[in-house]
């Protein structure tokens, strides 16, 4: 019998490696760029942490999360997101005591029971960041900063930046009433789940996908236009700050996103590509959080994307031969030229150049074929005449010119680099 793996939870073969790696490379660079530290938190968590920081009515908590009892009966479940582990953390620690600002990022699986399709799976994996502490309408705006300019060191283009401001827990409060008596006479005609919505938290019937309810959530009252004073001048500053640094976004006052926690700003990214539909990252204020999981009132912003949705993207656009390069393949032909590029391989290899050579035996006219597949940038042919002059033709592959060199490692390195 032959096994599989669990449906929605992908192996990541080696073939696509590198658009993980590269991926995870530039989240940490630009995380330093903008000074975000790397936290790591556990995949398994008390349930309660999320039901309660993500909220009962949302369909993570409702549906989506993977729940089990530990063998003493306790109820765990495995992180559907690391926002809420992150404001655990953060209390747990005090890090409020020593430092209560405090910029983190994190990179790593989350699991979502959800239908598996095209960039949605179960097992899957976000990259996301997380500022606790301050209120400063630039800080959304540096959060937003942050997300923009990973797509552009990815070299991403046809995005588009919806965002939305939900106000504080008593805009909300007065917003609910407003869809509450929006949908009363729409509600019957609705799906299942909107009904639930509509009793448990009808903010929630604004994410709905079912096209049955698409018609009436189309023309619901918007949230930003109920804000109080001061959460309208929040979201007024937060325009102004995207303005001044020329980020540009589309207002969508029914934007919700699907988590309970989420004070003022909400957005999205979506990729033009992928469809509205599926954005690549979301996020936003949640003013609450910390409190609610038992810290000092304190405010923070945040946003996760999906690296799966992001990396097909990527796809369309890269080849694994860009984001992984080998430098230099070495094809050898007899004894002395096989020793020769050992010797080459092991020096040229501690100077940090990645270099493969044939292992089968095989002809030369094989081993260039293999060279071409691994997307070699440099290809040397060591045969005797190279072994005996100690020179040889390094042969650029995209161009196909030759350059004569010494067999030195210096020599070598010079023209690769
Ligand atoms: P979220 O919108 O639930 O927010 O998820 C963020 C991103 O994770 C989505 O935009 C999407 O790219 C990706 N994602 C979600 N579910 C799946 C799935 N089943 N398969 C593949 N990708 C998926 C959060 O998780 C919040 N914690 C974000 C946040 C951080 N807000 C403030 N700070």
């Amino acid at each position: 019998m032959a096994y599989e793996s669990v449906r929605g939870m992908r192996d990541i073969l080696p073939q696509d490696i590198g658009y993980w790696t590269l991926l995870e490379d530039k989240v940490r660079e630009v995380a330093r760029r903008f000074n975000y530290r790397e936290i790591r938190v556990p995949l398994v968590e008390h349930t309660e942490l999320f039901s309660r920081g993500i909220g009962e009515a949302t369909d993570v908590v409702n549906k989506e999360m993977y729940t089990f009892p530990d063998k003493k009966g306790r109820s765990l479940t495995l992180r559907p997101e690391a926002t809420a582990s992150v404001v655990r953390a953060y209390v747990e620690h005090g890090l409020f005591t020593t430092e209560p600002f405090q910029k983190l990022f994190y990179i790593g699986p989350m699991f979502r029971y959800e239908k598996p399709q095209k960039g949605r799976s179960r097992q899957f994996h976000q990259y996301g960041v997380e500022a606790i502490g301050s209120l400063d309408p630039a800080l959304d705006v540096e959060v937003i900063n942050l997300a923009w300019e990973l797509m552009d060191s990815l070299g991403l283009k046809g995005l588009s930046l919806r965002l939305n401001s939900i106000g504080c827990a008593a805009d909300r409060k007065q917003y609910r009433q407003i869809l509450r008596d929006y949908f009363a006479e729409r509600i019957e005609s609705m799906c299942e789940d909107c009904q639930r919505r509509y009793e448990e938290n009808p903010l929630r019937i604004l994410d709905c996908k079912n096209d049955l309810c698409q018609p009436h959530i189309k023309d619901a009252p918007g949230s930003a236009e109920h804000l109080c004073k001061s959460c309208a001048d929040h979201f007024a500053s937060v325009r102004q700050h995207l303005d001044r640094l020329g980020l540009s976004y589309t207002i969508d006052s029914r934007l919700v996103r699907g988590l309970d926690y989420y004070t003022r700003t909400v957005f999205e990214l979506v990729s033009v590509d992928l469809g509205a539909k599926d954005e690549l990252l979301g996020g936003g204020r949640y003013d609450g959080l910390v409190e609610m999981l038992g810290g000092p009132p304190t405010p923070g912003v945040g946003f996760a994307g999906g690296m799966e949705r992001l990396i097909l993207v990527l796809k369309e656009r890269m080849q694994p031969h860009d984001t992984q390069r080998l430098d230099l393949f070495l094809a050898t032909l007899g004894e002395e030229g096989r020793s020769l590029a050992l010797d080459l391989a092991r020096d040229l290899r501690r100077q940090g150049l990645s270099v493969d050579l044939d292992y089968r035996g095989r002809a030369l006219r094989k081993q260039m074929t293999q060279a071409n597949q691994l997307g070699a940038r440099y290809l040397l042919v060591l045969g005797d005449d190279e072994t005996a002059s100690k020179k040889g033709k390094l042969k650029k592959m995209d161009s196909g010119v030759e350059t004569e060199v010494i067999l030195t490692v210096e020599e070598i390195e010079r023209v690769i680099e």
